[in-house]
């Protein structure tokens, strides 16, 4: 059975680490924590949490560093490493062994795949991971899963595109591994050289009904849910084959004509040229109102690790 002693403690790294109960349980929490925000909680008075960020952010850290003040909780941290110790050459197993003296919970961005779970292995505190490389975003995942519940009511019986840079993009390498739990159709919509990476369709095979196309206008009116990313600029050595690929799908709204009433598109953002603005004031927009789960749910993940629920 799964109750909140199962996450006290627990380190957040890839979603293939959660049960569908375990993923249930913590939107459960998320939207529990909804009318905190406005009321203000002690839920994590003088606890800390260090946001140790190593490649650039805005929403990961600023919601995560909300999070922790809407519970009362203090935050310390940076944003930018060139300011911190990793200048001078200390290893990133040092400095978690360094900050773990200083906070009771870690969320960590990191350029490298291992980071978040060279960090767990090291800590005695719970990490977080906000985004390890390519490799996996689990946080946004359970975001993205809490917006999509929201606003339709449920998971199941869904048909959802994952569109654009699926070789590189971490968070919709933690959102297909989410969705194997989940009775839904998926289209992985990319160009050939963006593809689907090979141990996310290895983990989701036989358990998560997909497809992979090009062609997003052709699966188009069957969507219920348009998942859009941005093509990883910084993921590419040849600045030639990003401008090959940086434009595949440009969505705006007379794209859109012809689609379910009320598909929603997605973004993780930041957006580029992906979707245009003109689809941002249409019944169809949910990237900005996204944002928000962010908030909900890491209040939820850190109330959770921290054994404060
Ligand atoms: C994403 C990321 O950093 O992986 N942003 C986010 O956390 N919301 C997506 C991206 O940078 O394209």
């Amino acid at each position: 059975m799964v109750d909140t002693a199962s996450f006290k403690g627990r380190d957040i790294i890839s979603m293939r680490d959660f049960s569908r109960e375990e993923i249930d349980f913590i939107l459960d929490r998320a939207t529990d924590m909804i009318p905190l925000v406005e009321k203000g909680s002690d839920l994590l008075r003088g606890k800390i949490l260090a946001a140790l960020f190593f490649e650039p952010s805005t929403r990961t850290r600023l919601s995560f560093e909300s999070a922790m003040c809407r519970l009362g909780g203090s935050v310390i941290g940076f944003a930018e490493p060139k300011v911190s110790s990793v200048v001078k050459g200390e290893t990133l197993s040092d400095t978690i062994k360094v900050v773990e003296s200083y906070s009771d919970v870690i969320a960590m961005r990191h350029p490298s795949e291992d980071a978040a779970r060279i960090a767990a292995d090291v800590a005695s505190i719970p990490i977080i991971n906000g985004g390890s490389g390519p490799w996996e975003h689990p946080t946004q995942a359970l975001l993205d899963l809490h917006a999509i519940r929201t606003t339709k009511g449920n998971i199941d019986g869904l048909t959802i595109a994952l569109v654009g840079d699926l070789l590189y993009g971490r968070t919709v390498h933690s959102l297909a591994i989410a969705l194997r739990n989940y009775d839904v159709k998926v289209y992985f919509v990319s160009p050939k050289q963006l593809k689907m990476r090979d141990d996310v369709i290895k983990d989701v095979a036989g358990r998560l009904d997909y497809v992979e196309t090009e062609d997003l206008r052709k699966v188009l009116p069957d969507l219920d849910i348009l998942y859009a990313t941005r093509v990883q600029k910084e993921r590419f050595s040849d600045p030639a084959d990003y401008d090959k690929v940086k434009d595949a799908y440009l969505i705006d709204s007379t794209f859109l004509k012809g689609v379910k009433r009320d598909l929603k598109v997605m973004h993780p953002l930041p957006r580029i040229t992906e979707i245009s603005t003109d689809v941002d004031d249409t019944a169809h927009a949910l990237y900005f109102r996204q944002v928000k789960h962010g908030v909900f749910l890491r209040m939820a993940l850190l109330a959770l690790v921290l054994g404060a629920l």
